[in-house]
């Protein structure tokens, strides 16, 4: 067994997690409708090959036991924790700015956690690390309760239809389970170019009681979220994106 891989396996902490007040607060809903649709989108071969050479250098596997970030990463820095990352050109960028922090990026796509895996290896980010699976899980039963420095997801799946709303992955109770691994002053940060997700954003955020808004409204971006190719083409036809930042009271 690669050491790498002993590494990742050995952060597990608890073989038998207590059972958190979150898991009781969870959307009857979360597990039978998902936030994301299996794409079967085109995968290059330089993705599948990180697919099957480089997941066990970077990746954890999902298991339903709480990570210890110390061994994960193998050291003792803050966490963010990235809902999302797609093709993972903005989370490469932020991991690169703030090497200080370690960086954990769930994703289910698997071109997105193919390109990852690459942008990892070559740029040799020891800072970041992936999970491939849905985030409500891992939120539920590997992050540890008040352990996270910051969340980042951005510009997740709009769902724009009405009826579709409910796959979106702002909801109030997801934000509670994930307000309540934050530590004190820890951060959530989310954006959008989607104008009613940003409304939705926002309202649900500002009535999550163990959350404050850093901003009168919506935030300017911060400085270390990167124009992504999507918002710079947006731009160019008249759209908008918005920031939404709290922090845990
Ligand atoms: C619209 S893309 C945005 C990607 C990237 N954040 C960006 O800004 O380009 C949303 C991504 O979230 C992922 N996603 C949606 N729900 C998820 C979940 N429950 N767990 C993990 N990933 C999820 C999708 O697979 C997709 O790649």
């Amino acid at each position: 067994m690669s050491k790498e891989l002993q590494g990742t396996t050995s952060a597990v902490a608890d073989k038998n997690p207590q059972k958190t007040e979150s898991s009781t607060h969870q959307h009857p809903n979360f597990g039978r409708i998902r936030s994301f649709v299996h794409r079967r989108a085109h995968i290059t071969p330089g993705q599948q090959q990180a697919l099957d050479t480089l997941m066990q250098k970077w990746a954890i596997p999902y298991q339903a036991e709480l990570l210890h970030f110390d061994t994960v990463f193998q050291r003792h820095a803050p966490t963010i924790l990235e809902i999302g990352f797609g093709m993972g050109e903005t989370t490469e960028k932020i991991a690169q700015l703030r090497h200080e922090e370690n960086f954990l990026g769930v994703e289910v796509f698997n071109a997105g956690v193919g390109a990852m895996l690459n942008r990892i290896e070559n740029s040799q980010l020891n800072n970041v690390r992936i999970i491939q699976h849905d985030a409500v899980d891992v939120i539920n039963h590997m992050i540890p309760l008040d352990s996270l420095a910051g969340i980042h997801i951005y510009f997740p799946d709009p769902w724009p239809k009405k009826r579709h709303h409910k796959r979106r992955l702002i909801q109030a109770p997801f934000v509670h389970l994930l307000a309540q691994r934050l530590q004190k002053g820890g951060y959530i940060h989310c954006a959008t170019d989607w104008e009613n997700y940003a409304e939705q954003m926002l309202a649900v955020l500002s009535e999550e009681p163990l959350l404050e808004n850093t901003a009168e409204g919506f935030a300017p971006k911060p400085d270390y979220r990167p124009q992504t190719k999507f918002e710079t083409r947006g731009f160019r036809l008249g759209h908008h994106s918005w920031d939404v930042v709290f922090k845990k009271v």
